[in-house]
């Protein structure tokens, strides 16, 4: 717990250090760039019931910083315009003051030198697609499709896929925040590794981790916890997380917090009694090996999958290498999911998985080796930043050494 502590206090004091506001222009205009008619973006619209808290859509988020809902907003090459409901008196009641178009600090709190009522997005998208041949909305947007069905001739584009031409380069701002993210996480499976031992239930090692996220100041989860011990080791996306863990099972720990705004990803699998049987321990190993060869291949250049020797081929190849199941067959069939994918405002991040891998990004590396008819499921998986020359593991102090592990559980 010592190093995760020392880790805490490099980053402290956390949040510090917010997306700078002209980074938000920065991206629109670099959006605006390449756009060949109008983009029609909606952000999320206030909770109607009380089961989340308010939080933005992610393409928004990444574009404007916005934090109020209701908000949308119109993108050409040559303008943009943000779009804010009026004021509602009733609703500010509930739900606190937002920003008008018409309140004088418009401008300055959003950085848009053009704020207009939301009322009037309908005449001026009009008037901007009357003068391009495109548009461009995020599917399955409603109230996007309204606007765009008034033009129906026009050629349709996916906003999506544009944004996330951009949002897979993260920039300094963006590494510094994912960066405390994953600190807050691997923080958060040391303390789980600290309380373990058979007999807990899986959400009380949810719960450990999760504590750690909102003692920080973390918002949420960037993902529901996956605590899956025993035989909900094998299932990827275990979420239920209500069976205790006994002695000599496994517990598989896949969780990220959201820290302004920022996701991050980490699993690890652990012994919950804090020794590896000779049979775990082998599957641990192998699955360890082949996040390692993945790892030693990341750097720009490289493929995540899509061709001969992509990183998910290599850690097939090594899985499929080394280990049998109880019946003498190789181990590749029980590699049962993608080995990467990349992370950002969201755990899984938009962007194109088969494009050369550029300094900048950040992904995942999370081989795994799932055996249900062991009860076996081991997967080990690092938030990596791709370099210049290679890979650094945002979450490299969290141990991944089978014998590491062992020293630190239930100490
Ligand atoms: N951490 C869950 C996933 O990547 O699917
Ligand atoms: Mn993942």
């Amino acid at each position: 717990m010592r190093r995760a502590l020392c880790l805490l206090l490099a980053v402290s004091p956390l949040f510090a250090g917010s997306i700078p506001a002209a980074e938000y222009k920065q991206r629109r205009a670099e959006l605006r760039k390449s756009l060949d008619g109008v983009m029609v973006l909606f952000g999320a619209e206030e909770p109607e019931d009380l089961h989340t808290s308010f939080f933005q859509e992610s393409n928004f988020l990444y574009l404007t910083g916005w934090r109020e809902p209701g908000a949308a907003m119109l993108l050409t090459r040559n303008e943009e315009i943000l779009f804010l409901p009026a004021h509602n008196r009733q609703k500010e009641i509930f739900n606190g003051p937002i920003t008008a178009a018409d309140d004088s600090d418009a401008n300055a709190k959003s950085g848009f030198a053009s704020v207009m009522p939301r009322s009037a997005i309908e005449p001026e998208f009009l008037r901007m697609a009357g003068k391009s041949r495109s548009i461009y909305t995020l599917p399955p947007d409603s109230n996007a499709q309204k606007l765009r069905a008034l033009m129906p001739l026009h050629d349709e584009r996916n906003a999506g896929t544009e944004i996330a031409r951009l949002r897979v380069i993260k920039s300094e701002a963006e590494i510094g925040r994912i960066a405390e993210s994953t600190d807050i996480t691997v923080a958060a499976h040391l303390a789980a590794w600290k309380a373990m031992k058979a007999g807990l239930f899986e959400y009380e090692i949810a719960a450990t981790m999760t504590n750690v996220y909102f003692q920080h100041g973390c918002e949420r989860s960037a993902y529901a916890p996956i605590v899956g011990s025993g035989p909900n080791s094998t299932i990827l996306h275990y979420m239920t997380n209500h069976r205790r863990a006994d002695s000599g099972e496994l517990v598989l720990m896949d969780v990220g917090a959201e820290c302004s705004d920022y996701a991050t990803d980490v699993t690890r699998t652990v012994p919950v009694d804090g020794k590896f049987t000779a049979r775990q321990r082998e599957i641990y190993d192998v699955v360890l090996g082949a996040q390692k060869a993945a790892i030693a291949a990341v750097k720009p250049g490289a493929r995540m999958r899509g061709e001969k020797n992509s990183l998910q081929q290599i850690a097939y190849d090594y899985i499929n290498s080394h280990g049998q199941d109880l019946h003498g067959d190789t181990l590749g069939k029980y590699f049962t999911h993608a080995l990467s994918h990349y992370v950002g405002l969201d755990v899984h991040d938009p962007g194109d998985v088969n494009t050369p891998l550029q300094p900048g990004m950040v992904i995942t590396i999370e081989p795994g080796v799932y055996i249900p008819e062991e009860n076996i499921g081991v997967r080990i998986e690092d938030t990596v930043l791709v370099t210049p020359s290679g890979a650094k593991l945002l979450s490299g102090a969290l141990p991944r050494e089978a014998s590491e592990i062992e020293k630190r559980i239930g100490k």
